[in-house]
């Protein structure tokens, strides 16, 4: 696909609404503005957003209830091809709303063009290939098998209400690798939307509509805080797929009467280090790093959070690095080549400057104090902390933000340690060529954490590649295979292999009378 940058980034006032039980409401709920941080004077008002009660939070819980009806609905019991011909119509309708979507991809959270974009068409991949591999597992479960005596049809099947909550730096893509799978599977849905990134919803709810029956996919939005707590009370989500914190993540799992019934995919926070040997290629090394460490000023759960470097190599690293950083590009998304946007937290310059205070009072040096930790508006350039401790707090919290913290080593068992001893566990960069340091390295990261990269930055995709975290990182794979496997359970049915097994499952096939005991495929 290719598509030329807007002339004029404006978009429309948007005026957030709900979707519930297939019908849209623009009332019966609180309306908060919604400001960009793309902007002087931070002031700019781009639209509203429902900040719906517990009351209509529980409407939606309902309806999608109502839709599942215990397992015995028209979506859970549905014939695979009508739900992926529902995703398809979905999709189809998704893709006429790209440009707004884009657009308010940069005035909400301050993506890049290039990125918002790229996140975007990431999505409509997803989605494709979601559809490609449930007709995989459709076919692979239309066989039977047959082992000791026993004949079976195994078949996944769905789990019930899944309430999704995406995270503010992905809210589309991010929050779409759970809902799309959860629907197809054919659990019934309430999206809560995530704190940044709200209004980018608004131009798809019609194609959510038209796509889905009434109760299958609700979406609401409202304080977090306030409503989810009590909604998981209620016994009545089975399912919970959340990107965010393991703090709030543990927050919602305890709320829910029987926590061994909620079935919990998440996907959280992380500290991933880059790790650079004596004898890495310099030039690879820094670039992935900025890369790794600031692409979308490091607002990524995979983003490089720790560079360890080795002694004989630090100097220099860290000069190139500071070269590289220094030469980004700082504006506003829309701006061609930029690199460094403003944050859509207001709240975060504070929190970055506060660890760079305390990174430097502990002994840190900031590389490149002319720009470094500057702030204009919600624009924060990014900062290179060398000799940082590790008891500095840049060292031990998520900093999601454009702060680089360096750390000399020179033996790798401080690395390990650390690497070791981190609450975290998602994805390492090993930066290096000499194949018995390599090769060690690898066998010693790969018990900690979930993915080492190679001379590389860290990150998610492709995603057919299995996105998981050991600790507190993670729990559940998100991939396009393991989603669809997240988000359902097997089930078999089993006969005895003597002549009434047989002729029973033939006679139901002949009859064709059961949607799961059936040899039928999606083509
Ligand atoms: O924020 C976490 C995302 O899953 C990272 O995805 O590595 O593709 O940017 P990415």
């Amino acid at each position: 696909m290719s598509y030329n940058l807007p002339s004029f980034p404006e978009i429309p006032l948007i005026n957030g609404r709900v979707l519930i039980n297939g019908t849209l409401r623009d009332s019966g709920f609180e309306s908060q503005p919604v400001h960009s941080t793309c902007d002087k004077d931070q002031a700019k008002i781009i639209g509203t957003t429902p900040h719906v009660s517990l009351v209509v939070l529980m409407e939606a819980v309902e309806s999608a209830a109502k839709s599942w009806n215990k397992g015995l609905g028209d979506w859970p019991t549905a014939r695979m091809e009508d739900r992926v011909r529902a995703v398809q119509t979905f999709r189809d309708k998704m893709i006429t709303q790209r440009e707004l979507v884009c657009r308010l991809l940069m005035w909400e959270i301050g993506k890049t063009w290039a990125d918002a974009q790229n996140e975007f068409d990431r999505t409509i991949q997803y989605i494709d290939d979601t559809i490609n591999e449930v007709k995989n597992l459709d076919r692979e479960s239309s066989r039977f098998q047959f082992s000791g005596g026993v004949m079976a049809q195994i078949r996944r099947t769905p789990l019930g209400v899944t309430l999704c909550m995406g995270p503010f730096n992905y809210p589309l893509n991010e929050t779409f690798t759970t809902l799309i799978p959860a629907l197809i599977m054919g659990n019934s849905v309430v999206v809560k939307i995530a704190r940044f990134g709200q209004l980018l919803w608004e131009p798809l709810l019609e194609a959510f509509c038209e796509a889905f029956p009434p109760g299958v996919v609700n979406i609401v939005n409202g304080k977090g805080r306030e409503i989810i707590g009590p909604a998981i009370q209620s016994g009545k989500i089975d399912v919970l797929a959340f990107i965010g914190t393991s703090r709030v993540a543990n927050q919602i799992k305890i709320a829910h009467p029987q926590p061994s019934r909620l079935r919990s995919v998440l996907s959280l926070e992380a500290k991933n280090p880059a790790i650079v040997l004596a004898d890495a290629n310099l030039e690879i090394a820094a670039s992935e790093c900025v890369r790794g460490a600031l692409s979308f000023n490091g607002q990524r759960c995979t983003a490089l959070k720790m560079i360890f470097v080795h002694k004989k190599i630090a100097a220099e690293f860290t000069k190139l690095l500071v070269k590289k950083i220094d030469s980004l590009v700082a504006g506003m998304p829309w701006e061609p080549g930029v690199n460094i946007t403003p944050l859509p937290d207001p709240e975060k310059p504070k929190y970055l400057k506060a660890l760079i205070d305390d990174a430097v009072a502990k002994g840190a040096v900031l590389e490149n104090p002319e720009r470094g930790g500057k702030v204009k508006g919600n624009l924060f350039f990014p900062a290179v902390l060398s000799k940082v401790t590790l008891d500095s707090r840049v060292a031990i919290e998520e900093q999601f933000g454009p702060v680089v913290p360096i750390r000399e080593f020179d033996d790798l068992r401080e690395v390990e340690d650390y690497v070791i001893n981190s609450p975290y566990g998602n994805q390492a960069s090993l930066f290096g060529e000499n194949p018995q340091d390599m090769g060690t390295m690898i066998d010693h990261l790969s018990n900690q954490v979930c993915r080492i990269n190679i001379n590389s930055q860290c990150q998610r995709g492709p995603d057919v590649y299995p996105f998981t975290g050991r600790k507190n990182s993670a729990e559940g794979t998100l991939s396009v295979y393991d989603a669809l496997r997240a988000f359902s359970i097997r089930c078999m049915v089993a006969a005895k292999q003597d002549p009434n097994g047989r002729k029973v499952i033939q006679d139901v096939l002949h009859a064709d009378t059961s949607r799961f005991l059936s040899t039928n495929v999606v083509l």
